[in-house]
């Protein structure tokens, strides 16, 4: 396969390349992307050192994959370009995710990637790991309602927001998060629309119910940014319109492709580096029988973003 990286100096590139590195994936030519102020730095790809380049419609025409970990803005200009020269794209960032492209989470839509070239995108971060552990419930029953409370690291917020956090111990500067991130925790991730509810909160709900194809779920989200370095945690309320049982929601979980329950809660840093999505303290509460409280986590970078990209470009290459 000839692939081509765009944000290849990122966090979520940088992930990418090295699960790529160390698959058996055939790649017969790798070009990296970054913006003109990388240049000069070198990439090491199984044993060989790339000079990071600027991106040109000349150069891509050669590459049959283009996967892309930049903002948004980008990613409107170069995955339409890329489609039109022949090449598939595997986005990252939010620009076409509710869009008439498809929004790929393998283990629950992958017979939506077409045969024929197309713009796949990635789901936010937030999303995967609730989407995987709502489609295992829906075992249960159609689900009647879901809220999630997230809590989520600053890696979350690229390479840019990590420096925050790690500066903050001495410089209380702030450039990424409205306030210093560290040593408290921001109830704001985006921006608020004019009912109150941030991008991000918008990108769950909204993604969710593209995903699970569930358009009229009732479903709501509360996300907080919290001074963790990576690893998203949510607390999750599921509801159906009957009773549960414990013992089915845990064989629906246990089950399920790439979900790994817990009995105990897992540290972030146990979460972080892996490719899963954890579920700890199922629990029903007794004050509310008709539904599941759960404890969902996973590491932002690789099941949210670089692992789940990696997987659709394994199902790129079946095809
Ligand atoms: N972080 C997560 O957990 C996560 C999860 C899911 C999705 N995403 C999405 O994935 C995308 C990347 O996130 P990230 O966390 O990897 O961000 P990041 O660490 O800030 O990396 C951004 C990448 O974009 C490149 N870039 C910036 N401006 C550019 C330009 N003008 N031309 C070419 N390349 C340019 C950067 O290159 P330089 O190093 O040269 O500046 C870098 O490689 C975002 O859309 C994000 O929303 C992130």
């Amino acid at each position: 396969m000839k692939i081509a990286i765009l944000g290849s100096t990122g966090l979520v590139g940088q992930k990418f390349i090295k699960i790529l590195e160390d698959s058996t994936l055939s790649v017969s030519k790798i070009k990296f992307f970054a913006s003109p102020s990388s240049l000069g730095k070198q990439i090491n790809f199984r044993g060989q050192s790339y000079g990071i380049e600027v991106i040109s419609e000349d150069v891509l025409k050669d590459f049959q994959v283009l996967f892309i970990s930049t903002g948004e803005e980008l990613s409107l200009k170069w995955s339409p370009k890329a489609l039109k020269l022949g090449l598939y794209v595997i986005d990252n960032s939010s620009a076409f995710r509710l869009s008439d492209h498809p929004l790929i989470v393998p283990e629950i839509n992958a017979e939506l990637i077409p045969k024929t070239l197309d713009i796949i995108a990635n789901p936010n971060c937030s999303t995967i790991q609730l989407v995987m552990v709502l489609k295992a419930l829906q075992k249960l029953g159609p689900l009647k309602s879901v809220h999630v409370a997230t809590y989520q690291s600053v890696s979350g917020a690229g390479t840019p927001a990590i420096n925050e956090l790690l500066n903050q111990t001495h410089d209380p500067e702030t450039s990424v998060f409205p306030y210093p991130i560290a040593g408290t925790c921001l109830p704001q991730i985006g921006s608020f629309d004019s009912f109150g509810l941030s991008s991000e909160e918008n990108k769950i709900q909204r993604e969710t119910r593209k995903i699970l194809n569930l358009p009229e779920l009732d479903i709501s989200a509360f996300c907080v940014r919290v001074p963790t370095p990576n690893v998203h945690g949510e607390a999750v309320w599921v509801k159906w319109d009957h009773e549960v049982a414990i013992e089915q929601a845990t064989e629906a979980l246990r089950d399920f492709e790439n979900i790994k329950l817990l009995e105990s809660s897992p540290h972030y840093n146990e979460v972080s580096g892996t490719p899963h999505v954890y579920v700890s303290r199922i629990h029903i509460d007794p004050d509310s029988p008709q539904g599941l409280k759960l404890w969902v986590t996973a590491d932002n970078l690789l099941k949210g973003a670089a692992w789940n990209s990696f997987q659709i470009l394994e199902e790129i290459f079946k095809r």
